[in-house]
């Protein structure tokens, strides 16, 4: 930087910019011989953007008494009559006729993409082939948010084209499964496989508006209601030891009734998983959205697990993978003495609780000692491992050494024999 720089800063759609430049900006004279690095001109540029979404429970998001999904995003209170909206197939099946009722009954015309969901399609040429279509469609992107239902795989590849697209084109979310309910559609990230690893390209890119609508889940699989619970799981046991209470008592009745409160019990129970679970989850993530503090209590549960989840695919589910990182963790924090044996039982117990697995035969030295330098070189050189600290606390640390890991992996094989479920 120059010994005296000059100022200048503007306002613009909300996003401050402010540009420095030193004298040395104005046109040099003659070129003389200057030594490689000295004197040479720079010029320095600052610019911070706000974020602003919301996320809002809504009962009935294809109520046509509701008018959320296209209130959204309009700017001028002109409600267009146009919408690209992109589908889960098997969302379309179960729900597509009530979305098209409802879009009918509103007047808008819409243009519907069909896409399949599952952890291996969520690959760049299904975002090529959104662009394409949205392309053909012409979209006025200042009045035409592009709407998204479905589940994280969706989500996310639908989240990152649009933030491709035209650099940046809003979206609105409508999650459809419990992990899209309580993490994929609730942050800012987006992305989609590559190379073999998991959401190796993507963006940051908030949705404008993300409706969640608890009543998508009375069709969704038992096994994934179980996937889902496995992120609010996390969620309670870095942070909310109050969740984990509600996990250890209502977890399997809110897995039996689907989330749909079909008890008075069961219902009350949803709604307080559900709403500790979003606001956890938040909370952790408003603060570092862009996750430069590489130190994060959300990534309990993710240190192992992405080396694995790819491994076991398409077999095994993103949170069946986190599920078995947080078994590990959990038996780490213990022989380190930051978790009791009767807390880590707890632990293993709602698992199994909640079906989910607490063993698999991935779990080797070889893959987990790969998966741990996969995560370093990831977070900038160190572990930065969290882990539990009791129930609801984190630490995080950076000295598990192989040895340390091909222990703990050995009693966690032995804790899974008591608790029952276990994936290829
Ligand atoms: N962006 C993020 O911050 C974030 C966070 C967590 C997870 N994710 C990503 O989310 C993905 C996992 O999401 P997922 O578990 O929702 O998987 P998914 O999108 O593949 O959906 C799971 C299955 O449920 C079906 N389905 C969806 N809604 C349904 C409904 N209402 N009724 C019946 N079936 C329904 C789908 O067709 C699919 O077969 C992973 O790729 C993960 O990386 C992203």
């Amino acid at each position: 930087m120059c010994d005296s720089p000059i100022s200048a800063g503007h306002e613009k759609d909300g996003s401050a910019l402010e540009v420095v430049a030193s004298p040395a900006l104005r046109k040099p004279s003659t070129p003389t011989s200057v030594a490689p690095g000295a004197q040479e001109p720079s010029w320095h540029v600052k610019a911070s953007q706000p974020v602003n979404y919301e996320v809002r429970l809504c009962q009935g998001v294809f109520d046509p008494n509701r008018t959320d999904l296209l209130d959204a995003g309009r700017p001028d209170g002109n409600r267009t009559h146009r919408r690209f909206v992109v589908v889960d197939e098997t969302v379309d099946r179960l729900y597509g006729t009530a979305m098209r009722q409802y879009f009918e009954h509103h007047g808008v015309t819409c243009e519907i993409m069909v896409v399949q969901a599952g952890e291996v399609r969520k690959e760049i040429d299904v975002v090529l082939r959104f662009v394409e279509r949205l392309d053909a469609f012409g979209i006025d992107r200042r009045r035409e948010p592009v709407i998204v239902v479905g589940g994280g795989v969706v989500m996310d590849i639908v989240g990152l084209a649009a933030s491709l697209y035209r650099r940046g084109t809003p979206f609105i979310r409508v999650p459809t499964t419990l992990v899209g309910l309580v993490d994929a559609g609730v942050g800012v990230k987006t992305g989609v496989n590559f190379n073999g690893h998991k959401n190796q390209l993507g963006t940051y890119s908030a949705a404008t508006l993300t409706l969640l609508d608890r009543g998508f889940l009375a069709t969704l699989s038992r096994r994934h209601i179980s996937n889902g619970l496995a992120e609010i799981l996390k969620v309670g046991l870095i942070k909310d030891e109050a969740l984990f209470g509600l996990l250890e008592r209502y977890g399997r009745l809110v897995l039996d009734e689907n989330f749909q409160g079909t008890s008075p019990e069961g219902a009350d129970a949803a709604t307080a998983i559900l709403e500790a679970a979003i606001t956890g989850m938040l909370e952790e993530l408003e603060p570092n959205l862009w996750e430069e503090t590489l130190e994060r209590s959300m990534d309990y549960g993710h240190t192992f697990s992405p080396a694995v989840e790819m491994l076991g695919l398409p077999a095994m589910l993103h949170g069946e993978a986190v599920c078995l990182d947080m078994a590990l963790s959990t038996v780490l924090a213990h022989r380190r003495g930051l978790v009791s044996e009767n807390e880590c039982r707890r632990v293993f117990s709602v698992m199994s609780d909640l079906e989910l697995p607490t063993w698999s035969p991935l779990h080797t030295p070889e893959v987990l000692g790969h998966a741990l330098h996969a995560t370093v070189r990831r977070r900038d050189g160190q572990q930065r491992l969290p882990l539990p600290v009791g129930i609801g606390n984190t630490v995080f640390v950076n000295d598990v050494s192989d040895e340390e890991l091909v222990a703990a992996i050995e009693i966690q094989r032995e804790m899974a024999t008591t608790s029952s479920v276990e994936v290829a």
